[in-house]
């Protein structure tokens, strides 16, 4: 139980008990008691653990680079999503995401090369152009159009695929399997499911591309396996991640924030009219501030005592770092629940911040600020087809998103 002396907070609303896609879901923690600290405080989540859940901009930033706070979540008392991740934990192999130190330093390594800034940019072109093939077959197509079916998804599947060097056939199995493993209520027997399907569809792709490589990721760690500086299920796991993390985040971003432009016609003129990239790549960080698609706060567990925002988190408790509050942090960015496209009050921390910031951000920058202006200008007349508050929300996966994005034009 954290360490804190503090008034108790007026009992949580009652959300209705649903797994209903776009539905409300059962609240996925209790607020326990208000801290003393305005940037953290204590929870119970759903296997009646009590980590702190930080949603200050100030505090936030701290603990992401504090070496005390782990993400091994093998460790006794780690806050894990839900009961498919704590149970598969002590057998998933390292990665990236999972490993401190020097160990993280040695995955994250071996995906350095194709995040490199010149690797992305290589890709500018193509994502222009998978952008504009996604619009021209939209325009020729029927009324209305599903955006989340039709462009969201499929820009940064194709990107994603491109540079892992994963047949873009395969792409409908990978979404399947990834959505399986990133639902929030996902039971031990579907994140092992998903995550083992794609590992098993990685590990052929690997062996196939030791013998027959190419200019692409998994290329990449098919050749430090050969070299047997991993093993070939460290690097399925680690393309596994990737893969993952890679497609769905970026596809919830773009949708999401097609919807906040629609609604804020000020903000999208700007966008849509202009053609300065320093504008074009402000808007769409204050797309990604707004929106936060990552809602459920990463997870780590103190390893010694730290003092952070006037408390001590004692060693042992966990830590639920939750970016979208912290991203509508009023201290940092006054008027949060404005959108404002050319914002200039600091970083936000959709990407996370220090060591295990996000490896993806540049990629899923530019495809943001392709995607959307590109779309904006050459559809100028879209139009939701249902009220906004009929979407259909993903409530239920760790990142947000919409399951469709009905529109005309
Ligand atoms: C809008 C899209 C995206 C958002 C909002 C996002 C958000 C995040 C966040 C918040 C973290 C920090 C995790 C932590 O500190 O615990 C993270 C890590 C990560 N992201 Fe992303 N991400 C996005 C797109 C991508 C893409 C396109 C890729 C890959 C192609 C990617 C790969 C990763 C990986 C591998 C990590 C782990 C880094 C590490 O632990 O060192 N992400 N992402």
């Amino acid at each position: 139980m954290p360490d804190t002396s503090l008034d108790t907070v007026p009992p949580i609303p009652d959300f209705p008990l649903s797994r209903e896609p776009g539905k409300p879901f059962d609240p996925p923690l209790e607020v326990l008691q208000r801290s003393k600290s305005e940037q953290l405080f204590p929870v119970r989540i759903w296997d009646g653990s009590t980590p702190w859940l930080v949603t200050g901009y100030e505090a936030i930033r701290a603990l992401f680079t504090d070496a005390r706070a782990s993400v091994d979540d093998r460790k006794p008392g780690y806050p894990h999503w839900n009961e498919g991740m704590h149970s598969t934990g002590q057998k998933r192999p390292r990665s990236v995401f999972t490993s401190d130190a020097e160990e993280h330093t040695f995955y994250r390594r071996m995906l350095s090369k194709p995040f490199t800034c010149r690797r992305v940019e290589a890709l500018r072109e193509a994502v222009q152009k998978i952008t504009d093939d996604h619009i021209d077959a939209i325009l020729a197509g029927p009324q209305p159009a599903d955006l989340v079916e039709k462009f969201a998804l499929p820009i940064p599947s194709l990107v994603i695929s491109r540079l892992l060097g994963v047949p873009y056939e395969d792409a409908e199995f990978f979404q399947e399997q990834s959505s399986m493993g990133l639902n929030r209520y996902a039971t031990a027997e579907d994140t092992a499911k998903g995550a083992g399907a794609l590992a098993k569809y990685l590990k052929g792709l690997l062996e196939k591309k030791m013998d027959d490589p190419a200019e692409d990721l998994v290329s990449d760690l098919a050749e430090r396996v050969k070299a047997e500086e991993i093993s070939l299920r460290e690097a399925a796991q680690l393309a596994t991640g990737i893969l993952i993390a890679g497609h769905e985040t970026t596809g919830g971003q773009i949708a999401v924030s097609i919807v906040a432009l629609l609604e804020n016609p000020d903000q999208l003129a700007l966008l849509r009219d202009t053609d300065d990239p320093k504008v074009i790549a402000t808007a769409a960080e204050e797309l990604l501030r707004y929106c936060s698609i990552i809602q459920t706060g990463q997870r780590r567990i103190a390893t010694e005592d730290i003092e952070v925002g006037g408390v001590t988190i004692r060693a042992g408790d966990g830590i639920i770092l939750d970016v979208a509050p912290a991203n509508w942090d009023i201290r940092q960015f006054p008027f949060p629940d404005q959108l404002r496209l050319d914002r200039d009050e600091g970083p936000n921390v959709a990407f996370g911040y220090g060591r295990h910031s996000c490896v993806g951000q540049q990629l899923a920058r530019m495809e943001l600020q392709i995607s959307l202006p590109t779309l904006l200008r050459r559809i100028p007349t879209l139009k939701l087809t249902i009220p906004r508050d009929e979407l259909l929300f993903k409530h239920d996966a760790l990142s947000y998103g919409l399951y469709e994005l009905p529109v005309t034009w």
